[in-house]
């Protein structure tokens, strides 16, 4: 069978699809044959990718629920009913614990973990009506092990791999499933926030701090954002319905 037609008409929405991860996931599911509705803050590199992807592109800032409410039913008087769920906005930040504020913590919880819980309830419906469904959850390696000088972000993560193991647990009788993705440093915009970070802070150069983060890897290279998208698609293929509730790692053998 061709490989591209096994989504073929059905709705994908992704949360942070204009950049990164998102849009390669937006690609790839495109590719085949999905429907593409891309949810994110700025609506410049959401319509660019919207238009790579013949998709909708809606503005949507995921920390607040009323604005997911409105994106998805935009998302849905596009594209139909929800059939994969790919829960990627977020963001991260580094500072060492003690001086990192509740601000922070908070802001890094918000974004990566209550939208995970507000998103997956805003989809639940369509998805337990539809065949097949997914919900993909981006989580990190950061989710399966801590990460000293990111308390935030590894606990926002740990949390999303918690929601993602309990609801595949309560749905596991019905056809949709719930994983999560775990990338190590993939290079995307984030990756570069990151380097942009350590030169900063540490007086490197560029070039410096970006080995530094490639060093992270146990491979000794970013990951590919075309990994993990890859991934993504496989897992809402109709032949993965028995891969449910696993943290698969896209890291160059770094939790090896
Ligand atoms: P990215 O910065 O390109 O993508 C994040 C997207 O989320 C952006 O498009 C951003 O606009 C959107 N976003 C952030 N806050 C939002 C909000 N409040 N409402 C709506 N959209 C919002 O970076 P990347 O790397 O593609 O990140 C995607 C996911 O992958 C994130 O959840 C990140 O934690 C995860 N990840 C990234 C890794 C990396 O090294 N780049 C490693 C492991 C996980």
């Amino acid at each position: 069978m061709a490989e591209n037609n096994w989504l073929q008409g059905r709705h994908a929405l992704i949360t942070g699809g204009g950049t990164g991860i998102g849009a390669a996931a937006a690609t790839h599911l495109h590719a085949a044959g999905a429907k593409i509705s891309l949810l994110g803050r700025r609506l410049e590199p959401l319509e660019r990718t919207a238009a790579i992807v013949e998709g909708k592109a809606i503005g949507c800032d995921v920390t607040d629920p009323d604005a997911i409410a409105r994106g998805f039913d935009e998302a849905r008087a596009a594209n139909g009913p929800i059939s994969f769920l790919i829960v990627n906005a977020g963001i991260g930040d580094s500072a060492p614990f003690g001086r990192t504020t509740r601000d922070t913590w908070d802001r890094i919880i918000g974004t990566n973990l209550t939208s995970a819980f507000d998103c997956a309830q805003a989809a639940l419906p369509d998805l337990l009506a539809g065949e097949d469904a997914r919900i993909v959850f981006v989580a990190s390696v950061a989710g399966l092990r801590g990460a000293p000088y990111a308390a935030p972000y590894s606990a926002s993560k740990h949390g999303m791999i918690g929601l993602m193991r309990s609801l595949a647990g309560e749905f596991a009788k019905s056809s949709m499933t719930v994983n999560a993705v775990c990338p190590g440093f993939v290079d995307t915009p984030m990756a570069d926030q990151t380097v942009e970070r350590i030169a900063r802070t540490t007086g490197r150069s560029e070039d410096q701090a970006r080995a530094a983060v490639e060093g992270m890897n146990a491979s000794g290279r970013m990951v590919h954002p075309d990994a993990v998208a890859t991934m993504i698609l496989t897992l809402c293929l109709p032949q993965s319905r028995d891969v449910n509730g696993a943290a698969l790692t896209i890291d160059g053998g770094t939790t090896a």
